[in-house]
């Protein structure tokens, strides 16, 4: 087969590895890609976003099957435009894309068929809203409704950051994506991730990861994209993840058939766990990024027959090849990120996990320059290694950090450490 992968982080450099090893990709296509994912693959210049764009370039170039990494190309309708010009792809419609595209929809969806999550209100009016908050008092969540890069969503523990939220959301601060804003319950616990294949009715987990949003040691510092993950998340037990499944993920699954409008992708819901309890804290409708980079080291090539199975709607067919590992993955970073950094600086000492199966480097944000590798954004590398513990597969990964030769980044170096 014929692959293309739409994007250019980690995530799509790990599911390029997975996919590479499966002796039914013959040949595979990044677009726009990064220099880790040259290595694997041609990578081609393409607006991702742009769906007539990319169901051009799948038809010129007879690709066989399409990966959609990021949501928005998912939002933009690119799904949609490959699935009416009849090309396989993964990746939900545009319509199910609300799921990750609308805070207030997804809300909707719980209600209707009352899956545990925060209490909330929705307004598109700033006055309104600072007199909910009033009324509620702090802590209390301001949510964009819309898609913000991550970063619509303030934590506020005082009221006075939270009407400062809502002021900057309905001043536009995110965009568009502010014009409504959903105001919730502050929800006590521990944060999960867990991720289901879903090809409208069948359902499959493929597992569980818990990333470290702040940037520096401890939980400190400004919120980032995900500083490290690990997989999988012990707070997610068996009986955990049959509530999830029960009451979380099968209902909005059949939620959304019901309504015409079936999921067909990764769902990736972030959970607070209390008591043994999951609510929901949101939906993604992709991997997320630098979870995907750890379920794709425990998963290996077996990542293709499930996108496969999920796209041409056999998931009940399917099943995971689970080995009882544990992967981590340490992210490097630019100084200076989530705030302003310098890009183009040179990075050395990228193959020295070559000859090492249970370790790759997975790039973010690098381009080649000639014979070099250079940082080319904010998040720039994921060090992801595997092991029969999280111990090992912790240690191994800090041991290849230290081998990478790059003074203008940095990286937390307590990742895993909470689960240890
Ligand atoms: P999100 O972008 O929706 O994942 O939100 C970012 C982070 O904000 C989450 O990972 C949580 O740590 C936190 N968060 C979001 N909603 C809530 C809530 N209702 N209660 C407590 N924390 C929340
Ligand atoms: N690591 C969080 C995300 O991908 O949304």
């Amino acid at each position: 087969m014929k692959i293309l992968i739409l994007g250019s982080g980690g995530r799509e450099h790990a599911l390029a590895w997975a996919i590479a090893q499966n002796p039914k990709c013959d040949s595979l296509i990044c677009a726009p890609g990064n220099a880790g994912m040259a290595a694997l693959a041609t990578c081609a210049p393409l607006d991702i976003e742009n769906p007539a764009a990319v169901l051009a370039f799948a038809q010129e170039n007879a690709v066989d099957f399409v990966v959609i990494g990021p949501e928005r190309p998912l939002a933009a309708g690119v799904a949609d435009a490959l699935r009416g010009g009849r090309i396989l792809c993964f990746g939900p419609t545009a319509d199910a894309a609300r799921l990750e595209a609308s805070k207030a929809f997804t809300k909707e969806i719980c209600d209707a068929c009352a899956a545990p999550t925060a209490a909330y209100a929705r307004f598109t009016d700033a006055t309104a809203a600072r007199e909910y908050v009033r009324g509620q008092g702090a802590p209390i969540v301001i949510k964009a409704d819309g898609l913000a890069a991550g970063k619509g969503v303030v934590v506020a523990m005082t009221l006075p950051e939270a009407e400062a939220a809502i002021d900057d959301m309905f001043d536009g601060a995110f965009g568009d994506a502010g014009t409504e804003v959903v105001i919730e319950e502050f929800m006590q616990g521990e944060e999960a991730s867990f991720f289901v294949l879903s090809d409208g009715q069948n359902i499959l987990p493929i597992g569980t990861a818990q990333d470290h949003k702040r940037a520096y040691d401890g939980d400190k510092g400004p919120n980032t994209g995900g500083m490290g993950a690990y997989s999988p998340a012990p707070v997610m037990d068996d009986a955990v993840t049959k509530r999830a499944m029960d009451q979380i993920i099968a209902p909005t699954i059949s939620e959304m058939a019901g309504r015409g409008s079936p999921f067909r992708g990764v769902l990736y819901a972030g959970f607070m766990i209390e008591h043994g309890q999951p609510r929901l804290v949101e939906y993604n409708v992709r991997f997320g990024d630098p979870e995907c980079q750890v379920l794709c080291m425990r998963l290996g090539g077996q990542m293709l027959d499930l996108l496969l199975a999920t796209a041409r709607g056999e998931l009940d067919k399917a099943q995971v090849n689970w080995a009882d590992d544990h992967a981590v993955c340490v992210v490097m970073a630019a100084k200076g990120y989530p705030g302003s950094y310098a890009k183009g600086s040179e990075i050395k000492g990228l193959d020295c996990a070559d000859a090492d199966p249970m370790v790759q480097i997975f790039h973010a944000g690098t381009r080649v320059d000639g014979e070099q590798v250079r940082a080319n954004g904010g998040r720039v590398l994921g060090v992801t290694a595997r092991g029969a513990t999280l111990q090992q597969a912790q240690q191994r990964a800090y041991a290849y950090v230290g081998k990478i030769d790059w003074p203008d980044g940095f990286y937390r170096k307590d990742i895993a450490w909470r689960a240890l």
